[in-house]
């Protein structure tokens, strides 16, 4: 059956910008050595080992209706990207006048018509054997990447051609390359190296430390999305500590700032959730609060009155501070929480409701991230 004759299933970007799945890929392309040094070739095939990875994946999960839909939606993804693909580096080859370039369009057509065959759909439209379709374009594709399309790239600069320029007058549309989906893939994982957009890797590797050394887990997401958030903007602070501070002197102030608003932010949320939940020692905890409010306050005056060596001893303090009392005084409340789960997503509704709390996107994927490493990493 041919890959047009179904409607057409979506892609899921947010699953291929995944963070933890980006980790895991990013690892993969640079332990397979895939990368050519050609920036429009790299960022396409790049796309086409997502796909391959992320249909890996999903053959991984339990069958359901769901798992059937996303495999053909990647097999699909894959026939169309890899034929797309192979038309530019046809083009590329010829208009570089390749010996035996012929020869090898016929090879990639080819090969195009047997990863269709192994399309193979069933009458619902579910992809029959989603193993082997897998295993045909993972072989090929590796063989690809990494001994023919090097070929291409070593004639061109013998013949003294620079290889991305000559690959980027070829390309017919340069403009929607570079605004392409797969090109937003390259340049953040492969230029910027992130897998959250803006977040440095060294960051979470520091978050996910710390949220596996010590008891941090209150088990109620939006107060975990909440403390992750604090300590991402504490490690973020120590981490510009040691540059000199003419230098990270602005970056660090936003920062601060930031950090500052969103303590309150935050211990209102739970000040508000313990109210609700009626918790017997909520003016302990509150009492708490306020006392970390004035001495934050007092350090940051310091600060503001000239007194820069304030700033290092306020960043340990947020941090000192906020384990402990997230590991001591907040897991107290979070024990009460654990006893109805269902009761803690409502009320964590009505406080996103009652209080306008949003949640940005990247508290979301850090959120997400660090679970996920959690769990993978059996903790
Ligand atoms: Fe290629
Ligand atoms: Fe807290
Ligand atoms: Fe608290």
């Amino acid at each position: 059956m041919s890959d047009n004759s179904a409607p057409a299933t979506q892609v899921s970007t947010p699953e291929i910008f995944d963070p933890f799945f980006l980790e895991s890929l990013h690892k993969h392309w640079t332990d397979s050595h895939f990368a050519l040094g050609v920036e429009i070739i790299d960022a396409q095939h790049l796309w086409l080992v997502a796909l391959v990875f992320r249909m890996e994946s999903v053959l991984l999960t339990k069958h359901s209706e769901q798992r059937a839909g996303k495999l053909v939606a990647y097999a699909r993804e894959l026939v169309r990207f890899l034929r797309s693909h192979l038309e530019l580096e046809d083009r590329v080859m010829k208009a570089a006048e390749i010996p035996r370039h012929e020869e090898i369009a016929l090879d990639h057509a080819d090969f195009l018509s047997r990863l269709t065959a192994a399309l193979n759909l069933d009458k619902a439209g579910n992809i029959q054997n989603g193993e082997s379709f897998v295993n045909l374009i993972k072989l090929w594709l590796d063989k690809h990447i990494k001994r023919d399309d090097p070929q291409w790239k070593v004639y061109l600069s013998k013949h003294h051609f620079n290889p991305v320029d000559f690959v980027g007058a070829v390309v017919t549309d340069i403009t929607a390359e570079h605004e392409s989906i797969h090109m937003q893939l390259y340049r953040q994982l492969l230029v910027a190296q992130e897998v959250i957009p803006g977040i440095r890797k060294a960051i979470l590797d520091d978050l996910f430390q710390l949220w596996k050394r010590f008891e941090v887990r209150t088990n109620i997401p939006l107060i975990d999305m909440q403390h992750l958030w604090l300590f991402k903007m504490v490690v973020e602070m120590e981490s510009m500590l040691h540059i000199s501070f003419a230098e990270r002197r602005t970056h660090l102030e936003r920062v601060l700032a930031d950090l500052l608003d969103y303590v309150d932010i935050h211990f209102n949320c739970e000040e508000w959730l313990m109210a609700k939940l009626g918790y017997p020692e909520e003016k302990a905890h509150h009492r708490l609060h306020e006392d970390f409010r004035r001495t934050v306050q007092k350090l940051k005056q310091e600060y503001d009155a000239g007194n820069h060596h304030s700033l290092s001893s306020l960043v340990t303090l947020l941090r000192q501070w906020l384990l402990t009392h997230i590991v001591i005084e907040d897991s107290k409340y979070a024990r009460v929480f654990a006893h109805d789960t269902q009761a803690t997503i409502n009320i964590s509704r009505l406080l996103i409701r009652e209080k306008e709390i949003s949640i940005p996107r990247d508290q979301t994927l850090i959120y997400t991230y660090i679970t996920a490493r959690m769990r993978a990493s059996g903790a």
